[in-house]
């Protein structure tokens, strides 16, 4: 981080005294730190503390002497190669996501084209409210980075999520977003994972055995390999990988739903999820009581959502997943080309195989190849199946046309790409 330019937001939340420790941390790996103070965060801790720790006078007025001195804020917001603001409150969040520019920290935010990170800090009630849930997601899809918050005790004796994560913590994932590139960056990433619902009546529904633990390990991955990540989840109990924008839905029409609104902008589409392929043609209103011996229940079948965003206009690198008992290759093979996919991932499922398991096995296909990808934990297993996926994202003739809007500098090539697909004892043919 040496020598790098960060602009960090203080706003008015009790957390602000570990912004303290978090200059500290910065400054120590080399960072310069410009602290913007909001007035509420003045209540808090004094300026003079920032200011010797950053060795900067603190800026918190759109009209003070830095701005005098030819440091207005356009000259900040330029000057920034990352505006971390912690702990971003609710208000500030909201202030962000509805585009006010009333103080020098939302100005400069609105005027930088640098990346923004924000570290919520709030009680857990605030956190979970809709609006602000509403704002946070807003500001997500602006590419507006959330960093936590934390679940644990907070200030104000409640438990639940709104502590701010850790300065250690922050200055990791500031080195992170000043890192440079990966072969992903620049790239969204959307991946479906876990199992979907279907419902039956208030209380039942149809569904498929699911963790999710390999599309939240791939999305981990391709968050790690540069790309900007939107996982669309179906019910499972893990927590979100960092870094990663994490949408939760419960059926296949609402995991449709979601694809199809975030499909503009992505350039690789990867289906790790156990879609319900059939679904109860009507969802009862009460709860069916069992009255009869036996029940028939109508299914209907399901959207197929890789053939979908794989027949879709802005056609994206598409990646499917194959589970099957038997004739493993063969059947994935058939659905590679029947999907019209650029690459399928396949493994045997069974009693005691794949499902729940930390451990699995891949055998990768696309047109014209073929690589085993040997037992190993999900998460190696994820990073050897992202490292085939950017070799063979970037092979194709202009990969460069599918770069999210929000893109930044362009990938770094194929080189890193083989780095990342050369998992140890593969074997290709
Ligand atoms: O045809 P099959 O269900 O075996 O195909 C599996 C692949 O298709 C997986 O990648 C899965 O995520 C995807 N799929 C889907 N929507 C469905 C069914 C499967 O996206 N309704």
């Amino acid at each position: 981080m040496k020598g790098k330019r960060i602009v960090l937001g203080v706003t008015g939340g009790i957390a602000a005294y570990k912004s303290a420790e978090l200059v500290r941390r910065l400054a120590e790996r080399g960072a310069e730190v410009q602290v913007v103070m909001t007035a509420a965060a003045q209540h808090f801790v004094t300026p003079t503390t920032f200011q010797a720790l950053s060795g900067r006078p603190v800026r918190s007025d759109l009209w003070d002497d830095g701005h005098a001195a030819g440091m207005g804020h356009i000259e900040l917001a330029r000057w920034a190669e990352l505006v971390l603001v912690a702990p971003a409150s609710a208000d500030f969040l909201a202030r962000l996501a509805h585009g006010l520019a009333d103080d020098l920290l939302t100005t400069l935010c609105l005027a930088s084209a640098a990346p923004i990170a924000a570290a919520p800090a709030m009680n857990q009630l605030m956190w979970r409210n809709a609006a602000t849930q509403f704002n946070v997601d807003l500001l997500e899809r602006r590419g507006v980075r959330m960093l936590g918050p934390g679940i644990g005790e907070q200030a104000c004796g409640e438990h639940g999520p709104g502590r701010m994560l850790e300065p250690p913590e922050l200055v990791a994932c500031a080195a992170a977003l000043l890192s440079p590139a990966g072969p992903l960056r620049g790239r969204r990433v959307m991946v479906t994972a876990g199992p979907t619902r279907e419902c039956i009546d208030p209380v039942r529904f149809v569904s498929n055995r699911s963790s999710g633990k390999m599309g939240f390990a791939l999305a981990q991955a391709m968050q790690e390999a540069g790309a900007e990540v939107v996982l669309v989840s179906g019910p499972v109990s893990l927590p979100s990988p960092r870094g990663v924008r994490r949408i939760d839905v419960e059926s296949c029409d609402q995991m449709y739903a979601a694809v199809q609104r975030e499909l503009p902008g992505t350039a690789i589409f990867v289906g790790t999820a156990a879609v319900a392929d059939y679904r109860p043609v009507c969802c009862a209103e009460q709860k069916i009581k069992k009255s009869s011996e036996t029940m028939s229940l109508e299914l209907t079948r399901t959207t197929d959502i890789l053939a979908h965003v794989s027949a879709s206009p802005q056609r994206p690198f598409v990646v499917g997943f194959a589970a099957e008992t038997h004739a493993v290759e063969q059947y994935a093979r058939a659905k590679l080309l029947a999907k019209n996919l650029d690459l399928i991932a396949a493994n045997e499922v069974g009693h005691r195989k794949a499902f729940d398991c930390d451990e699995n096995a891949l055998l990768v296909l696309w047109r014209g190849g073929r690589i085993e990808l040997p037992s190993s934990s999900k998460l190696e297993l994820a990073r050897a199946l992202t490292g085939l996926i950017v070799e063979r994202y970037l092979e194709q003739p202009d990969p460069g046309e599918r770069r999210s809007a929000s893109a930044g500098e362009g990938a770094d090539g194929a080189d890193t790409a083989r780095e990342l697909a050369a998992p140890s004892g593969v074997r290709a043919s």
